[in-house]
């Protein structure tokens, strides 16, 4: 592996996460996946290891970090469960835009418990008619004297049901488009808001999905965060800066098959040798290892970079996005595939991870979705060159 000079801190918070992912969930993902259970003992232990506030600021009860130690932490995690790691990381899309557009109050009020641990958070933007399109949000906020209320069904929500703080995109004016959306936060247990099923899923099944309901769902008006028409822009930023997250699951996954793969290869034995000293196995393992190595590379650099404080990097957090994951995928597949049928078998882990990479590509925007953004990108940048 590359060097990438990480400081005492960061070493420390990426050995905290790697003994976590070795002594809890390695032994306890195929279960979890099996059973659907959501991992809250897990996420507990990440709490009392003080990785649940790594980007939340010191004065919030916060490690302080990044961007950066934010997906050294979540890439340990992927390297045993993305079910798990997505549970973890759902919290940083969901305080997200408390943390970047929130005023003081809603951060005190917010934060520490979020960052303790204490309280888990979730993001509600999807819905059946607004998916890639995010946009196209339904769901509508009406004021009313102090208070607003909300009516419509958000979709899929990552940690659905078991977080306690909601960021919810509703329509505020419906003349404006998405320039008319506006984001709330709503707690758990406000009358009118309620959970839809348990989804059952292709991969990440022990992770939460559910839909959020709200009927006539009263909150107070101090719980818009930033001003009316501002949802869309916060949307959008709060993605830009989430996206890293899942290309930090999409390292993590490929860098575990790829560790199962070559383990299995070393001691497997096909006509008098095991597999590894095969050179077509080899040459698939080579590939897997320099896809992870480039996808780890631009992932570290985008991600200093956007803790260096630049303030424009949708373009950047939508190629890490796409390219990590898409190697996430590919590196999964060919890890089965090194295993030959037992590969296939559900006794081993790579099945798993196989289904489980698939989401990948497909959260927080497509991939097709990504590189819409990158190319609109490089159109505006030719414009403005000419
Ligand atoms: N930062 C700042 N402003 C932005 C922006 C950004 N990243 N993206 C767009 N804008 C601005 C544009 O500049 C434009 O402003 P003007 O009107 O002043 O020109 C305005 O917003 C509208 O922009 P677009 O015309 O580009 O908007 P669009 O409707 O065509 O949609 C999109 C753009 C990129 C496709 C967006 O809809 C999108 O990102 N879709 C994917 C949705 C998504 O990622 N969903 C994930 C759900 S969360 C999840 O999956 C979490 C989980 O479970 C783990």
């Amino acid at each position: 592996m590359i060097d990438y000079a990480l400081t005492d801190d960061q070493v420390m918070i990426r050995d905290l996460a790697r003994k976590i992912t070795e002594e809890k969930i390695i032994p306890a993902r195929a279960e979890l996946d099996e059973q659907e259970v959501f991992p809250s003992d897990i996420l507990n232990i990440m709490a009392q290891s003080d990785l649940m506030g790594l980007y939340i600021p010191e004065e919030y009860g916060g490690f302080g970090g990044g961007v950066f130690e934010f997906c050294l932490a979540t890439e340990e995690f992927s390297k045993g469960c993305i079910g798990v790691s997505v549970s973890f990381a759902a919290n940083a899309l969901g305080s997200g835009p408390i943390l970047m557009f929130g005023s003081e109050e809603q951060k005190k009020k917010y934060l520490p418990d979020i960052a303790a641990g204490k309280k888990w958070a979730a993001f509600g933007l999807t819905e059946p008619n607004a998916g890639s399109d995010a946009g196209g949000v339904q769901t509508t906020a009406v004021l009313d004297g102090n208070e607003y209320v909300l009516n419509g069904t958000k979709q899929w929500i990552t940690n659905g049901g078991e977080a306690d703080v909601y960021t919810v995109v509703a329509i505020t004016d419906k003349n404006k488009g998405s320039r008319g959306a506006s984001m709330f936060i709503v707690e758990k247990d406000t009358p009118g808001f309620s959970f839809g099923k348990k989804e059952k899923k292709m991969g990440i099944r022990c992770s939460a999905t559910r839909e959020l309901i709200f009927e006539d769902c009263r909150i107070p008006k101090e719980n818009l965060i930033g001003k009316e028409g501002m949802g869309f822009l916060i949307t959008m930023k709060n993605l830009d800066k989430s996206r890293p997250g899942i290309a930090a699951q999409g390292v993590g996954l490929a860098q575990g098959a790829l560790d199962y793969a070559v383990k299995y290869s070393k001691e497997r034995q096909q006509f008098g040798k095991p597999i590894i000293a095969i050179q077509a196995v080899q040459f698939m393992l080579a590939d897997m290892a320099t896809q992870t190595e480039a996808a780890r590379a631009l992932l570290y650099s985008v991600a200093r970079s956007i803790d260096s404080g630049i303030k424009d990097y949708t373009k950047e957090s939508a190629m890490v996005k796409l390219f990590a994951t898409d190697v996430a995928m590919r590196v999964a597949v060919d890890a089965v595939q090194v295993m030959g049928g037992y590969g296939y078998m559900r006794e081993y882990p790579l099945e798993k991870m196989m289904r489980d990479a698939k989401i990948l590509q497909i959260y927080e925007g497509t991939n097709q979705i990504q590189r819409g953004v990158v190319g609109s990108k490089l159109v505006k940048e030719a414009i403005s060159r000419k």
